[in-house]
């Protein structure tokens, strides 16, 4: 079997999703999920599907000894950024290289680095009348939203597009494909 382990900090719509899609599968599954946050939804939703929880503080993800360890206990195939929004500390992409991937909402380069999360990104996104909008799923290295990306999907932002509605479509977007993109690079490159 090949080991996913997921970072969340939020609701965990993505997370409970990519539970759902390897609920059943032949050769990977979700083994564990890091969380920064106590009051993050996520928590609930994995106790609902019986994935263990590891919650840790900025200082313990800073350090190989404390957290490092925590990881490597589970011996991740992939590291899955689910909503996870502090940086990844150096050492774990020297660790895991290919082996962390993240998604953004929205086209990577627009819209990415520090502070863009969330509907931050979407209210960015009508405020500056962007005319396309959509995903980026990339591997993750030492600066916000700058690894390789994998996959892309757009849609055209129309003229009476909020930021709430082109946040739901980008949740179908990212219900739609981040299992299926987790999937082929961890049969394909793991
Ligand atoms: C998702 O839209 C994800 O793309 C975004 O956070 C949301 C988490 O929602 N990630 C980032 O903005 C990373 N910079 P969820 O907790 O309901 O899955």
């Amino acid at each position: 079997m090949k080991n996913i382990v997921l970072f969340a900090s939020g609701n965990g719509t993505n997370a409970e999703n990519i539970c759902v899609y390897f609920k059943s599968h032949p050769s990977i599954r979700v083994v564990a999920l890091f969380c920064n946050n106590p009051q993050a939804g996520v928590i609930a939703k994995m106790k609902l599907h019986a994935i263990p929880v590891e919650l840790f503080t900025k200082a313990e993800l800073q350090d190989p000894n404390l957290l490092g360890k925590r990881i490597e206990a589970y011996a991740p195939d992939l590291i899955v950024l689910a909503g996870f929004l502090w940086l990844i500390p150096s050492y774990l992409v020297q660790q895991y290289p290919y082996r962390i991937l993240n998604i953004h909402p929205a086209l990577l380069p627009a819209f990415g680095g520090k502070g863009m999360y969330g509907m931050h990104v979407h209210n960015a996104v009508i405020e500056q009348g962007a005319k396309t909008h959509g995903i980026t799923i990339h591997l993750v290295n030492e600066r916000y939203d700058e690894g390789t990306y994998l996959f892309q999907q757009s849609f055209n932002v129309k003229a009476d597009d909020t930021a709430a509605t082109v946040a739901a479509k980008i949740a179908v977007l990212e219900m739609t494909h981040f299992p299926k993109v987790i999937e082929q690079h961890l049969l394909e490159n793991t």
